[in-house]
C-alpha cells in the first residue's frame, strides 16, 4: 500500500501544502513478503514476524484485513479469521496457507495481497495441535484434508517432532492432484534441506512418511483416508499396524465432517482425545474455511 503523504523536500511549497492527513496505520500490521498461488483455489503467503511473537508449532493466530466502512458511521472494523501458522517457530517470517473463496468475506480480498501490502496479525497464538497435548508415543500420525495441512507444515519442520517419535506419518487427502502440491513440495524440501538436517540431526527425514490421496481426480492413491483406514489399505501400504493407544499418537486437521469421522475412527482404536491441560492420544482442530 502507498503512504498517503509524499515526502517533503526543500522545493515543497509549505504554504500550499495539502492538509496533512494521518497515514492510515493498521493495528498489529505486518508486511507481506511473498505470495504463491498454487491453484485457483489455494495460495500461500509469508509476512514479517513481530519481534515479540513466540509460538508453539501447530498453533494458530487471528489474521485479516480492515473491513469495508460501515455505510452509516463510516467506521471500519478488522475482519479476522483463525489461521494456522505454517512456518516453523525458528523461522524469521510467518507463513500461511489459505483457500480462496470467491464470495468469502475475507479470502475474496486476501487472495489479492501482494508483497509490500499489509495485513493485520493479532500476536496471540493458541491451539490444540501441539506436542504438549499428547502423551509420549512411538508413532505420530498427522491427518489432513485441504488447507488442514498448514499446522503440520510447521510441525514437520520442528525438531521436537523427530525427537519425540520414531516415525512420523502425514496423510493428506484432497479432491484434486493440484491441491496436493503445496504439501508435496514442502515434504520434498524438508528431505533436501541441509540446514534442517543439521538442526534436527542427520537422517531425520528417514522417519518421515508421506501418504497423499485424492478423491475426485486420478492419482497413484485414490480414496478418503478414513475409508483406506477402515479397509486396512493404508496400514498395508505403509507396513505398519493399525493405530493403538500404546504406541500411536495423532493430530487431525481438516473439514468438519472429516474431523468428526476420523475422531470416531480413532476412538474405535481406543485412542482418547487430549488437550493442553490433559495430554492424551490425539488432538483435533478445524481447518479454516471462509
Ligand atoms: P470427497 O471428495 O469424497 O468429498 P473439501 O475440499 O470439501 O474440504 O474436502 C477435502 C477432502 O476431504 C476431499 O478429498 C474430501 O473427499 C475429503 N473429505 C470430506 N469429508 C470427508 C469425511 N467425512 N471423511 C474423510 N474425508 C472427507
Amino acid at each position: 500500500m502507498q503512504p498517503v503523504n509524499g515526502p517533503m523536500n526543500e522545493i515543497s511549497p509549505v504554504t500550499d501544502a495539502a492538509p496533512i492527513k494521518p497515514v492510515p496505520t493498521l493495528p498489529d500490521a505486518q508486511t507481506v513478503t511473498q505470495v504463491t498461488h498454487w491453484t485457483d483455489r489455494l495460495f500461500s503467503f509469508r509476512v514479517t514476524r513481530p519481534a515479540s511473537l513466540r509460538f508453539r508449532s501447530g498453533e494458530f493466530v487471528m489474521i485479516g484485513l480492515m473491513g469495508d466502512p460501515n455505510p452509516e458511521t463510516g467506521k471500519q472494523k478488522p475482519l479476522l479469521r483463525a489461521y494456522s501458522i505454517a512456518s516453523p517457530s525458528w523461522d524469521d517470517e510467518l507463513e500461511f496457507y489459505s483457500i480462496k473463496v470467491q464470495d468469502g468475506p475475507l479470502t475474496s480480498r486476501l487472495q489479492h495481497i501482494e508483497p509490500g501490502d499489509q495485513i493485520i496479525l493479532r500476536p496471540k497464538p493458541v491451539g490444540t495441535l501441539v506436542h504438549d497435548a499428547l502423551l509420549p508415543g512411538k508413532r505420530l500420525w498427522l491427518f489432513a484434508t485441504g488447507t488442514g495441512f498448514a499446522p503440520f507444515a510447521s510441525l514437520l519442520r520442528d525438531p521436537q517432532t523427530y525427537d519425540d517419535y520414531d516415525e512420523v506419518i502425514i496423510t493428506h487427502t484432497c479432491r484434486e492432484v493440484g491441491e496436493l502440491t503445496y504439501g508435496s513440495k514442502l515434504i520434498e524440501s524438508i528431505r533436501a534441506d541441509e540446514m534442517l538436517a543439521e538442526l534436527i540431526g542427520e537422517g531425520f527425514a528417514d522417519k518421515l512418511r508421506y501418504y497423499p490421496t485424492t478423491t475426485r481426480e486420478e492419482s497413484p492413491k485414490m480414496g478418503r483416508i478414513t475409508d483406506l483406514m477402515r479397509s486396512g489399505e493404508v496400514f498395508a501400504d505403509l507396513g505398519v499396524p493399525p493405530l493403538c493407544p500404546e504406541t500411536d499418537r495423532a493430530m487431525i486437521c481438516g473439514n468438519l465432517a472429516f474431523n468428526l469421522e476420523l475422531k470416531d475412527l480413532l476412538e474405535s482404536y481406543g485412542l482418547e482425545e487430549g488437550a493442553n491441560s490433559k495430554p492424551a492420544h490425539y488432538v483435533v482442530e478445524k481447518a479454516f474455511l471462509d
